[in-house]
């Protein structure tokens, strides 16, 4: 009796606790963001497909794209977080490639004082470095900054309070099919993928194409104690864009996140916007056509014009001629 009254009472205890546990977990996920929900600040704009585009099309945009209440986290464990997502950097025609994208953690999303170019949307020139800033972000930078002790225009960093990286590396992740590092170019426009996963050590970040799988060495694997960056353990997750001179289009295609690596949902890449590629290549060769069709046009209505000028104005001539 006095046993079977302690079984239930403790499988009411545990349930209790995974109960209490799991609703404190955080899952979401975004394939292709016309449902998101997500608060759009500066130039990042909703396409009719569900494409986020983070930046304008032109010089010095910034763009933000965070969820519109923050994640709790638990404040009896340590900071925890898994995400997976997937974007694309199509540079504008005729123009470089820049700035890049950041995954960002944020007690605020107050942008208002941040700058774009190098400072990607989320830093300013003033307060880089200091830890009133409590900022964490993970960049894909496709300029490089040799004032920012950057090695290279197509980078993956990792960022505490600071555009100078506390850890980079050219892009590239391990591939499982060829057993071997292989580079990416992150401005090629072609979907990324990039997971970024933290369990209150060692913080890893992976890059890979969209046909590839998660690598299983992390391109970035550092460990840090995020608790110490913030304050609050209210935080927004989201993304930010900027452009300066160079100028991509900083597309999101899908997004999911999670508090417990367990429960981050896969992403449907079946669902995912298509990423439109600048119309300007595509129209060069139609333009071409039309001018070469145009001028060959020209040219036969000329020599047919002359053809039948030459045939009017002979019996003419003879007429004039006679009289
Ligand atoms: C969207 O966000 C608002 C504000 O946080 C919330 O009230 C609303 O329920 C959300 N809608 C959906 C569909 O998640
Ligand atoms: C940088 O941000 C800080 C804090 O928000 C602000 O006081 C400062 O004026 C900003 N500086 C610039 C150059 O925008
Ligand atoms: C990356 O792709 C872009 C766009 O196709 C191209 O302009 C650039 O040269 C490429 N970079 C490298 C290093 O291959
Ligand atoms: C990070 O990567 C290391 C090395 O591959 C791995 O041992 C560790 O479990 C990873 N941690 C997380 C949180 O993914
Ligand atoms: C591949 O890249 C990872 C991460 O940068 C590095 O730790 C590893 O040594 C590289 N492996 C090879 C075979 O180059
Ligand atoms: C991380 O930092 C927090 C806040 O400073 C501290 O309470 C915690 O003990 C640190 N964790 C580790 C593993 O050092």
């Amino acid at each position: 009796m006095s046993k079977g009254l302690l079984l239930i009472w403790l499988i009411f205890f545990f349930q209790l606790v995974s109960l209490s546990t799991s609703s404190k977990d955080i899952s979401f996920v975004f394939n292709g963001f016309g449902q998101s929900n997500l608060s759009l600040v500066g130039s990042a704009t909703l396409l009719p497909n569900g494409l986020l585009q983070l930046a304008k099309d032109s010089q010095h945009q910034m763009g933000h794209a965070f969820i519109k209440k923050p994640v709790e986290f638990s404040s009896s464990k340590p900071l925890s977080f898994s995400t997976h997502f997937v974007c694309a950097l199509v540079p504008k025609p005729r123009f470089e490639g820049g700035h890049g994208i950041t995954f960002v953690i944020s007690p605020s999303v107050d942008f208002t004082r941040a700058q774009p170019t190098r400072y990607m949307g989320i830093f300013n020139a003033s307060i880089s470095g200091s830890p009133s800033s409590h900022l964490f972000a993970v960049e894909l930078d496709t300029v490089r900054n040799p004032d920012f002790r950057e090695t290279n225009n197509n980078h993956v960093g990792i960022d505490v309070n600071d555009p100078i990286s506390v850890e980079s590396a050219p892009a590239s992740y391990f591939s499982k099919t060829e057993q071997k590092n292989v580079s990416i170019n992150l401005s090629s426009g072609d979907p990324i993928q990039v997971w970024v996963d933290y369990h209150g050590t060692v913080l890893n970040v992976s890059v890979a194409p969209l046909e590839a799988e998660k690598p299983s060495l992390p391109l970035l694997s550092r460990s840090m104690n995020l608790s110490e960056i913030f304050s609050s353990r209210r935080l927004f997750v989201g993304f930010a864009a900027a452009t300066g001179t160079s100028i991509s289009y900083h597309y999101l295609l899908g997004w999911s996140f999670s508090t417990n690596m367990e429960l981050l949902q896969l992403l449907d890449f079946s669902k995912l916007p298509q990423v439109p590629r600048p119309r300007a290549e595509h129209k060069k060769l139609p333009f071409v056509l039309i001018i070469a069709l145009t001028v060959i046009l020209a040219i036969i209505v000329m020599a047919v014009l002359a053809g039948v000028y030459a045939e009017v104005s002979e019996p003419w001539e003879k007429v004039c001629g006679s009289k």
